[in-house]
Formats: structure tokens, sequence, C-alpha cells
């Protein structure tokens, strides 16, 4: 069987003022009507319709339950709550626990609930080609054409052709989370590397065996919290004391930089995990003088301009490579080259408290 596993947590602070701690972006109508969480699981549930695991942090759970019941997340499902985040090795060893429970060794298909995709199709399809793969033992990542060299991803050198059933599959030579600037550059310009886009198909079991392996206290720490589970009816409430003790870290650093059975498979599918406003304007099909604007917005004489009115009226005029997001209680004005510096000011904001 293939389940889905949606991870919903963090806070993301780079979309503020619109994201906020207690509503962040995986949550938010940012490009229509429906949330990245809810294009998240429409998409997949094209590919993996049954019984799938959402796991989010417990402050989430009303808008996480409201937003899958929403757009069709079926009775069979789990909805999984963490007390506390402990990023994502442990809420995906939660997922493969309970899809390990009753014996059936499902393939797990992880996904992020805060990323956008342009193609559904072509992100399907890649799902196909790397399913024998995973059902061989390998852990499969989507690899995305890097086009500039972004410190907050994970690169992946990707090698020969796995061949047999997966011909499309790629063996990864290397994966490094996360590189500093200069690293990232000389990834760039080799060329051979790919983003990790943090979308992942591998067996459950293979995925516990990894764990055992390379992180046993986070294994241990994980087991301990499941065998206190409790449920009742919506959620499956993992025990406090017990996932407080299970130490933090990424999938990425814990098993996909050291296992030797890492595979990839590109993908072509207009991947981004809206990283910034500016990532946002890209991802919004701008007009021909690359504006996106949302809401109540006239813009004159205004060049690769994002806007976004929540309210009132916002007119903006002979701007050039500005971000402008108006909300009740805050505006935010930054250059386009500087919205990644946008979690400063939030980081600012917090001192001030
Ligand atoms: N349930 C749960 N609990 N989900 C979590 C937790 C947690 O404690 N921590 C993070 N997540 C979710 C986030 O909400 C997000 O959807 C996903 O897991 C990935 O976590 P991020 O914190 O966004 O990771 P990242 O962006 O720094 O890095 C990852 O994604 C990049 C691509 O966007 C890595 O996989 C990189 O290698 C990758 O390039
Ligand atoms: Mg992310």
């Amino acid at each position: 069987a293939l389940r889905a596993v949606l991870l919903v947590g963090g806070s993301g602070t780079r979309l503020w003022p619109l994201s906020r701690e207690q509503y962040p972006k995986q949550f938010l109508p940012l490009l229509d009507s429906r949330s990245p969480l809810q294009e998240t699981w429409l998409r997949v549930a094209q590919i993996a319709p049954q019984a799938p695991i959402a796991v989010a942090n417990e402050t989430y759970r009303f808008l996480a339950a409201e937003q899958l019941r929403q757009s069709g997340f079926p009775g069979d499902g789990t909805l999984m709550l963490e007390p506390t985040g402990r990023n994502t090795a442990p809420a995906i060893a939660l997922a493969a626990l309970q899809a390990v429970q009753h014996g059936d060794d499902a393939v797990l298909l992880v996904l992020p609930s805060d990323h956008a995709l342009g193609d559904n199709e072509a992100f399907a399809q890649a799902v196909q080609q790397a399913l024998p793969a995973a059902r061989a033992g390998k852990f499969v990542t989507f690899g995305v054409v890097p086009d500039y060299p972004e410190t907050g991803y994970g690169y992946i050198r990707a090698g020969q052709a796995l061949g047999g059933e997966a011909p499309s599959v790629l063996n990864v030579e290397a994966f490094v989370e996360k590189p500093d600037e200069q690293r990232a550059l000389s990834y760039i310009q080799e060329g051979s590397y790919f983003w990790n886009s943090g979308m992942f198909l591998f067996l459950a079991s293979r995925y516990l065996e990894a764990l055992a392996v390379y992180r046993p206290d986070i294994l241990q720490a994980c087991r301990a919290a499941m065998a206190q589970t409790r449920s009742d009816g919506d959620f499956t409430r993992i025990d406090e004391a017990a996932f407080k003790a299970c130490p933090a870290e990424s999938i990425d650093y814990a098993i996909m930089e050291r296992t030797p059975d890492a595979a990839m498979v590109p993908l072509q599918a207009g991947w981004s995990d809206i990283g910034s406003w500016d990532a946002l304007r890209r991802i919004g099909k701008p007009d021909a003088e690359g504006n996106v604007l949302h809401g109540d917005v006239l813009a004159q004489n205004c060049r690769n301009v994002y806007a976004r009115a929540d309210g009132r009226l916002v007119a903006l005029l002979g701007l050039d490579d500005v971000v402008v997001v108006d909300t009740a209680d805050a505006l935010l004005v930054a250059a386009r080259d500087k919205v990644q510096d946008v979690r400063k000011v939030v980081d600012k904001l917090r001192e001030r408290g």
C-alpha cells in the first residue's frame, strides 16, 4: 500500500505580516482560495487516497482538522498530534510506527504541507517512477534543478541511473543539507547537483531500520511516546512527557546525509517552497510588467512588484522591485532583494515583546 504522510509543523516567519505564529503559511490561502495544506492533500489524494497520516503540532489541531476535512481528508485517515515540535525525523517516525502497527508495510509518501507545485501531473508521474525503487528499499527524494545558491536547502549530487525496474531513478552520490554560501555556489557551478525538495518516498519499515542504525535514541523515544498514545476519534495524541524526551533532528541530517540507500527522481513540476514574498510573485503568474497584485491594489507605472491588500485600497505609483503587504494591523514595505530578511523584522518584533 501507498500512504501519504503530511507534515504540518513549523511557523515560517518570512511571510510576515500575513504568516503569524498563530497562523503559519501552510494554513493561509496564499495563491487562491485554498491553503498549501489543502493543495497538498488534494494533490496527493489522486495518488495515495487511502489511510493518509497527517502529523501536526497540537497548537494547530483545529486549523489542521478543519482545513483537511474541508478538502476531503478521508475518515480512514489519521491526524496525529505532537505536543511539541521535534523536527521532521521524529514526526516521520511517529507516522512510520503508526503505519507498521497492523503489520502491513506501507510505502510512505512524505510531504511538507507548505510547498506549491505547478504541475500535479508531472509530480504524480515522478512518484510512479520512484515506486519500484522505494519498494526495493531505497530512500527516494525528488530533486529540483537549482537556479541560485540557496543555503536553506539540501543539495544532491546525482549519479548513475539505478536501472532495472526503476530506470529514471538516480543513485545519490552525496547529500549535503544546508551548505554554506560558498559551497552552494560551487555546487551550482558544477552543474550536477539538484535541490532536495523535501518530499520523500520509502518503506515505513526501512525508515525505522535506518533510524535504529543512525539515531536509535530518536527511535526509542518515539516508540515510548507511541506506546502511550491516546485516540479520541478525531485525534491521535502523542504522550507529552515521553515525546519531550525525544531529541530534535531533521530527516535530512538523521537519515538522508548518512544512508547509502538514498536515491533521487528528477522533478520538473514548478516546485517552490514559498520561501519568501518574491517566491510568491514568481509562482503567482506575473503580468507583462512582472507585477503580481492580490486584492484591491492599483499599480501605476510599476515593475516587478508584489502587492497584497487585505482590506483597504492600496495604490502604488512608479515603483520597481518592491513588496507591499497590507494587513489589518501591520504593513510591510520591502525591497524585493531583501525579502529574505523579513525574518529579521520578526526577530526584532519578538525582542520588543
Ligand atoms: N509535524 C511536524 N513536526 N512537522 C514539521 C516539524 C515538526 O516538528 N518540523 C518541520 N515540519 C514540517 C514543516 O512544516 C515543513 O512542512 C516540513 O516539515 C519541512 O520542514 P522545514 O522546517 O520547512 O524544513 P526546511 O525547509 O528547513 O528544509 C527541508 O526542506 C527543504 C525544501 O523546502 C529539507 O528537507 C531541505 O533539504 C529541503 O531542501
Ligand atoms: Mg521549508
